[in-house]
């Protein structure tokens, strides 16, 4: 079996999602927040999940920050990262440990709308349809190749809450069934 770290700053509803899949569950051996206070700290607690919680500006520099969460990865002999609303870039520590081994959500379908509030630039730019992203990570912001996409056709007079709730429903089936068949393709490389 593989052993997961999720990376998470805000609310955790996708750990959430994770958590809720018995499997993918137990595969979970620490989260990582680069906000302490954030909501996904406790839920991560609550399960019983190992937590890895740190303040990038305490640090001199991206490396000394990663430097600590990678020999944390190491200690638990962690193989695969998945980001979940971990609003930071990876940088090089963590790229060259984890090659092609980290994984991302984005609520928007990549190459549109990368970065902060994908939801809300969407939204306001009127779009007829939206959706959610599965990619690997590369250095780039929201960039890197894509492992699994589903749209959301956006309703008429829908609020922008409304859409995100939509968004969000779809990120946390596909979250997990994606995780599934991602450790199902490498059990069949073995
Ligand atoms: C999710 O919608 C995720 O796709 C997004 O942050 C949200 C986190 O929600 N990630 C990004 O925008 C990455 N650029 P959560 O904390 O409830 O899982």
């Amino acid at each position: 079996k593989q052993r997961f770290s999720v990376f998470a700053s805000g609310t955790g509803s996708n750990f959430d999602a994770m958590m809720q899949d018995k499997k993918i569950a137990s595969s979970i051996v620490l989260l990582v927040c680069d906000k302490p206070g954030a909501a996904v700290i406790k839920k991560a607690q609550g399960y019983g999940v190992e937590t890895l919680v740190l303040e990038p500006k305490r640090y001199a520099s991206k490396q000394e920050y990663e430097k600590v969460i990678a020999e944390k990865l190491q200690d638990l002999e962690v193989e695969w990262i998945f980001l979940a609303g971990y609003m930071r870039l990876i940088g090089e520590t963590l790229l060259s440990q984890y090659e092609g081994r980290i994984v991302n959500i984005h609520p928007s379908l990549l190459p549109d709308f990368p970065g902060k509030d994908a939801i809300g630039q969407a939204y306001r730019a009127g779009v007829s349809k939206t959706g959610v992203t599965i990619h690997y990570v590369d250095e780039g912001m929201d960039t890197g190749p894509i492992i699994a996409q589903e749209e959301i056709e956006r309703l008429p007079e829908e609020t922008e809450e409304q859409l995100k709730t939509r968004i969000q429903a779809v990120e946390h089936r596909l979250y997990p069934n994606v995780i599934n068949q991602l450790m199902q393709n490498v059990t069949e490389e073995l």
